[in-house]
């Protein structure tokens, strides 16, 4: 089975620098031989990083509070493209980010696919301590990297300057969140009145991290096609900052290394995965960089089926 690697150094959707090294890092942790020894046959998008630059707007001035639209709206094309050419190959699609509005491109890319190849709907599911499911009108802060998912659905009609190329391919009853605990008080009322599942640390604390993927898988295998495809958009601030630091939204009280990896395991162990992102790996931030870059590896090799025995 081949996996194709997008890495996108990228960190236009929020403010701090170094979430652009993060592909950098992961490979060089030695990812891909990782890969090879579980023997994955794997294709690095265009043999080597992305920074993309050679695409971003001269300018870029915050439309209203958004700020660096164009510039995350053509980042986020190009990677739609680049992970749609793995999918349709029938290639599974990693990408290595890079802050969370990467999701943007790499959803829409992977929907597209799995649209084409299947007719089917892709299902998501997003490990965050965060929705990221702001619109332009709701956002408090106009960072992109908290607004991928309501692009994703199609929740705003305002044409936003390089963002008005977003189709929207994601139906609310086909995403669940696992790990919220930093959600705003308008995104709450975005949950409720799109009725999205949506598993918080509570929950957690509640079930247990196996019974809450067993009702994750039991949501997305609804409808006319409970076998469809899956997608996994992973944001490591979803970890406890005491086990992953190295990210630029660190919130108290989150998953722990083992829960982490649980959700990545029972997620191989349906055998519908087909896409994965690992994002907002910061190593600029924190003095652990090398454990969330680590753990961000073994949660990618979690994810393409390394078992425990
Ligand atoms: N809700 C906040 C915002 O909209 C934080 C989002 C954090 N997102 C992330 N991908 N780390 O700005
Ligand atoms: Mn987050
Ligand atoms: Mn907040
Ligand atoms: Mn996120």
């Amino acid at each position: 089975k081949q996996i194709g690697i997008t890495c996108v150094a990228f960190s236009g959707g929020q403010p701090k620098g170094g979430v652009d090294l993060g592909p950098e890092y992961v490979l060089k942790a030695g990812l891909i031989e990782q890969l090879n020894e579980m023997n994955f046959k794997t294709v690095l998008t265009d043999n080597k990083i992305h920074d993309y630059k050679e695409f971003f707007p001269k300018s870029d001035e915050p439309i209203g509070i958004i700020k660096r639209p164009r510039t995350v709206g053509i980042v986020n094309k190009i990677l739609a493209d680049q992970v749609y050419q793995h999918a349709k190959l029938g290639r599974l699609a990693l990408q290595i980010g890079g802050d969370h509005s990467m999701a943007i491109g790499t959803i829409s890319g992977m929907a597209r696919a799995v649209k084409e190849r299947l007719n089917q709907d892709l299902k998501v599911i997003w490990i965050d301590a965060h929705a990221d499911i702001n619109t332009p009108q709701t956002t408090e802060t106009g960072n992109l990297h908290g607004m991928p998912v309501s692009y994703l659905i199609g929740l705003t009609d305002e044409k936003i300057e390089g963002l008005d190329w977003i189709v929207p391919c994601l139906k609310p009853e086909n995403l669940v969140y696992i790990g919220l605990r930093d959600v705003d008080k308008d995104e709450k009322q975005i949950l409720k009145k799109y009725k999205i599942q949506a598993f918080s640390m509570h929950d957690i604390d509640r079930y247990g991290i196996g019974k809450i993927l067993d009702m994750t898988i039991e949501h997305l295998s609804k409808g006319p096609y409970p076998n469809s495809p899956i997608h996994l958009s992973f944001d490591i601030d979803a970890l406890d900052p005491t086990v992953a630091g190295s990210t630029g939204t660190p919130v108290r009280g989150g998953l722990t290394f083992r829960e982490g990896h649980y959700i990545c395991e029972a997620l191989h162990d349906t055998g519908r995965l087909v896409g994965l992102d690992m994002v907002e790996l910061n190593p600029a931030i924190g003095d652990c960089h090398e454990d969330t870059i680590t753990i961000g590896c073994s949660l990618i090799r979690a994810t393409f089926g390394e078992s425990l025995l």
